[in-house]
Parts: C-alpha cells; sequence; structure tokens
C-alpha cells in the first residue's frame, strides 16, 4: 500500500479522471475526500471506495470560490485530521474561436480551471507546512500545443503548468511537493463530442504512437507515483501520459 495512512483531496472527483485517481489512491491506502460541484457523482464515488473497503467523504464545493475551498479543507481536517495529498483535477472545456470568444466565458475557464489551482493549493499548503505534502495538477496537452478556438483552455492549463514551478519553489523549503500530470487524449465525458466525430478521431489516432484513446485509470499510476513517498525528491515537473502524443 503506497499511500497508506495518507489523507487525499481529489477535485472533480464525481466523474472521468478524477473519479479513476480517487479510486486509485484509496486502493493504495488513502483516505480519500471526494470533491466535486456534482454531489451525487461524489457520493458515488465515495461510496464505491467504502464498498471497496476503504475510508471516503463526498464534499460539494465550487472550486474556484474561496469560501467553498476553506470548508473543503474544514471537512477534511474535520473528518481526518490532518491532509498529505491535494490532487487539483476539477477542470472544464469549451471552444470558441478568438473573434466570437465572450468575456464571460474566458473569465469561466480561468477562474474554474486555473484559480481554483491557486485557490485550493494556497488552503492545502497552509495545512501542510508542519508534515509535508504533495500537490498535483493536471494540466493538458493544450499546454504544449494549441488547437482551434482553445486560447482560453490553453492558457488555463499553460498557466497551471509553470505555476506548478513557481509554487514548488515557493513549497520546497515546507517539503510541500508540487508537480503536474498531463492527461493525453482520455476516455472521459470531456472528450466525448470528439470521440463522437469520425473524422476527428482518426485524426487523433493517427498523432498517437501507441494507436489509441487512454483510460482514466491509466492516469492513476502517475497520480499514485507522485503523491507516494516514492517521489520524494520530484517536484516541479510534468508528466506526460499521452501514449506519445508529444512525441511527434
Ligand atoms: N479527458 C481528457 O482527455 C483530458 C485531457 C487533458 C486534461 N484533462 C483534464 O483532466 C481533468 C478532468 O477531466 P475529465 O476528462 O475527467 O472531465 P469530466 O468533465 O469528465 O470531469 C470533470 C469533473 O470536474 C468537475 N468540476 C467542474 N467544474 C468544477 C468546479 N467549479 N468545482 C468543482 N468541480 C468541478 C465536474 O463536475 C466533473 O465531475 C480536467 O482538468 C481536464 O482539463 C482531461
Amino acid at each position: 500500500m503506497r499511500l497508506q495512512d495518507k489523507v487525499a483531496i481529489v477535485t472533480g472527483g464525481a466523474q472521468g479522471n478524477g473519479k479513476a485517481i480517487a479510486l486509485g489512491y484509496a486502493r493504495e491506502g488513502a483516505k480519500v475526500v471526494v470533491v466535486d460541484v456534482k454531489l451525487p457523482g461524489a457520493e458515488e464515488t465515495a461510496q464505491q471506495i467504502v464498498a471497496e473497503g476503504g475510508h471516503a467523504i463526498a464534499v460539494q464545493i465550487d472550486v474556484s470560490k474561496r469560501d467553498q475551498v476553506q470548508q473543503m479543507i474544514d471537512r477534511t481536517i474535520g473528518e481526518y485530521g490532518k491532509l498529505d495529498v491535494l490532487m487539483n483535477n476539477a477542470g472544464i472545456v469549451h471552444a470558441y474561436r478568438l473573434l466570437e470568444y465572450p468575456e464571460e466565458e474566458w473569465d469561466r475557464i480561468i477562474s474554474v480551471n486555473l484559480k481554483s489551482v491557486f485557490l485550493c493549493s494556497q488552503a492545502a499548503a497552509r495545512q501542510m507546512t508542519e508534515h509535508g505534502g504533495s500537490i498535483i495538477n493536471i494540466t493538458s496537452l493544450a499546454a504544449e500545443v494549441a488547437t482551434p478556438g482553445n486560447a482560453g483552455y490553453a492558457a488555463s492549463k499553460a498557466g497551471i503548468k509553470l505555476m506548478t514551478k513557481a509554487m514548488a519553489i515557493d513549497l520546497g523549503r515546507y517539503k510541500v511537493r508540487v508537480n503536474c500530470i498531463g492527461p493525453g487524449h482520455m476516455v472521459t465525458q470531456m472528450t466525448e463530442v470528439f470521440r463522437a466525430s469520425e473524422t476527428i478521431s482518426a485524426r487523433l489516432l493517427q498523432r498517437i504512437p501507441l494507436g489509441r484513446w487512454g483510460q482514466p485509470e491509466e492516469l492513476a499510476g502517475a497520480a499514485i507515483f507522485l503523491a507516494s513517498d516514492e517521489a520524494s525528491f520530484i517536484t516541479g515537473t510534468t508528466i506526460y501520459v499521452d501514449g506519445g502524443f508529444l512525441s511527434w
């Protein structure tokens, strides 16, 4: 059990990548706080963990709201007494070409994807300064390569990638490690529209050396590794789990 006795928060844990990571953490012995705006989904993930013999609670918050983020931390400490791991996974995507990009939508994606990482990491790190910890942020291939209509999402994910390095520098003295995972093309609700289009899907698959979409469960390995003491000298870095997409 690589995360025995650790307490982990996983945001966006109701479905997709977050759910797979939450289940992976619990199977390695962590007590998991499953956080999402969607309470029923978060509860379902927590119930599955408990049914498998693990420990989990579900907490409903919007990660882009400071007071709600503090509630998430308070619930975690109230329930489990400490916090060791923060997985900043919650996120949204949308596509607007630049000339038609509504300002409110720009503000929304930056707030939910990027500001949330600042808010959650700051609040979590304040709990970790005594004993250390691990913060893991989910970036994207969009931090490296652009696609049409993607300015806001790309800015949020590239921001997360460099903010990871900046936070690693600020928190190193407290033994808090900060790293990033960049998923490639994973089979989740977020990518349903792309997978539904044969043309887009075929074009993408041609560029993925492993020749297929990734399953959310395939992110859990990197997420567990970075959360565990096996990664004790790793901070400020990004691991891409992308079937080789960025090699081409
Ligand atoms: N699926 C992919 O191919 C892919 C690729 C690269 C990066 N990612 C990233 O992985 C993360 C998870 O994506 P996914 O594919 O599982 O998507 P998803 O849409 O299936 O799940 C995202 C979860 O985040 C939650 N969420 C959204 N806004 C929130 C908020 N304000 N507060 C709390 N929870 C909120 C949603 O309710 C949902 O449960 C995202 O950060 C996404 O950008 C996904």
